[in-house]
């Protein structure tokens, strides 16, 4: 098959490089010349692990290519996916889809054969109609068919979870577009990762319905984590005890600063919009959307707390271990670190930050924070170490050399990586998310 993926960012190039590595003849498109170039060179635009060696293989084999050109790259192509950002919307929090309906229209401009034109990117219900629309007003004589893939990709682990995905959601309206997408996926099908077909509105509810229902799992917990607080129990018991039961599932409890990224606070305020627009609202959806955005100012209190209160806070230090949103990723999109670090200084709180990957991105979105090359030097003389992201390089801390570089051995845990008792035991006064 030839697959054609339009815009190469992180969902289009790792989709683009795992459908190469299926054996599709892939070519990624993106308007940014540079972003090519690059590519080119193999210097990859994001971080995902795993990616630059599958981009390198398959581009060797002679699978995958990369060009600025959109008539060039969807020549011959069986499927053209449509993989661009869809960007809250300045303003109202409606998903933006300029990009999308631009490509729509390019794509119309430039259809040289029959194809099926797929959204990857997430968008909201109806706007596989309006592509479908736009592709019939460019006049084209190709037929095509316009189908929705949502990606269910996590950042970090992006490529497993393309490769051995739970489920493939294809939203199609006629045997064009479903034929064609079971030859695309026929690989994995083969390995009996279910594919589930729907109508294609019905595919685009999907993916926010996913997404939403995920975060209200997160905030569900993380409000129960507060409870646990209050009245002395332990909010990873709670997890365990109420993961277990099959109905309820043990992904997604585990307690923290709030969620980030790039998908979870955009997506909930995009459904939002789309259950206003159609007067059907999702209160839930709401009450999630608004826990989740206090909690993060809240957690930045949480480390005022550990310093004594915010009056005494002006003019301590305090170390921040961890700014993106999540590990193994530099996206710092919505990070819950972003507003702790915000709440520190706005107190008067000298900050000195490390991230793994992250301190690029994050450098300009925290404009009073010091970024230090390695954990220890943000923790020299820090009257409190807060753990924000739960890399793997914060697991195992040495607390002994901790203890003696801190000016004060306070460690707030966010993400819940330590074990109260062992923490204690070493000397440091220590809090946490939901366990006393
Ligand atoms: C998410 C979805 O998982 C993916 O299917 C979708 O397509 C894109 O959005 P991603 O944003 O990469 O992926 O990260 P994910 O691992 O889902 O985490 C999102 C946020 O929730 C992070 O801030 C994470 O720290 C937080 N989280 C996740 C929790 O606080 N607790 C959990 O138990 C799980």
């Amino acid at each position: 098959m030839k697959i054609a993926m339009v815009g190469s960012g992180y969902v289009g190039l790792v989709s683009g490089a795992c459908f190469a590595d299926f054996g599709h003849d892939v070519v990624c498109i993106d308007k940014d010349q540079s972003k090519i170039d690059r590519l080119h060179d193999g210097i990859m635009p994001i971080y995902e692990p795993g990616l630059a060696e599958l981009v390198g293989a398959n581009v060797r084999a002679g699978r995958l290519t990369f060009t600025t050109s959109l008539a060039e790259g969807i020549k011959d192509a069986d499927a053209i996916f449509i993989a661009v950002g869809t960007p809250s919307r300045r303003g109202d929090g409606h998903a933006d889809l300029t990009f999308v309906y631009a490509v729509a229209k390019e794509i119309g401009e430039n259809l040289a054969n029959d194809a099926v034109v797929v959204t990857k990117s997430t968008v909201p219900v109806g706007t596989g109609d309006e592509v479908e629309r736009i592709l019939k007003d460019s006049g084209t004589s190709h037929k095509f068919s316009v189908v929705s893939n949502p990606e269910f990709l996590r950042e970090g682990a992006a490529i497993g979870d393309f490769k051995r995905p739970d489920r493939i959601v294809i939203g199609a309206e006629d045997d064009f577009g479903r034929e064609v997408m079971s030859a695309v996926y026929r690989p994995l099908f083969l390995n009996e990762s279910p594919i589930l077909f729907t109508g294609r509105r019905t595919s685009e509810l999907i993916k926010y319905a996913a997404n939403a229902f995920l975060a209200t799992k997160i905030t569900f917990i993380n409000e129960m984590a507060d409870l646990c607080e209050k009245v002395g129990a332990d909010v990873q018991d709670v997890s365990r005890g109420i993961g277990m039961d099959g109905r309820i599932g043990a992904k997604f409890l585990h307690a923290g600063p709030g969620y980030g990224g790039s998908c979870f606070p955009k997506d909930t305020l995009a459904l939002l919009k789309t259950a206003e627009d159609y007067d059907s609202p999702t209160r839930i959806v709401e009450a999630v959307v608004k826990v989740n955005d206090t909690r993060k100012r809240a957690m930045g209190r949480k480390v005022l707390d550990a310093l004594g209160g915010a009056d005494k806070a002006r003019g301590k230090k305090v170390a921040l271990l961890g700014l993106t949103f999540k590990p193994n990723t530099d996206d710092m999109r919505d990070s819950p670190a972003i507003a702790v670090a915000q709440t520190l200084t706005d107190a008067g709180v000298e900050v000195a930050a490390f991230d793994p990957e992250g301190m690029e991105l994050a450098a300009p979105l925290m404009p009073e924070v010091t970024m230090v090359e390695e954990p220890y030097a943000a923790i020299k003389d820090a009257d409190a170490i807060a753990i924000v992201t739960e890399w793997d390089a914060f697991r195992a801390l040495d607390l002994g050399r901790v203890k003696e570089l801190a000016k004060a051995p306070v460690l707030v845990d966010l993400r819940n990586i330590y074990r109260p008792d062992e923490v204690r035991a070493a000397g440091f006064e220590y809090s946490s998310i939901g366990r006393n």
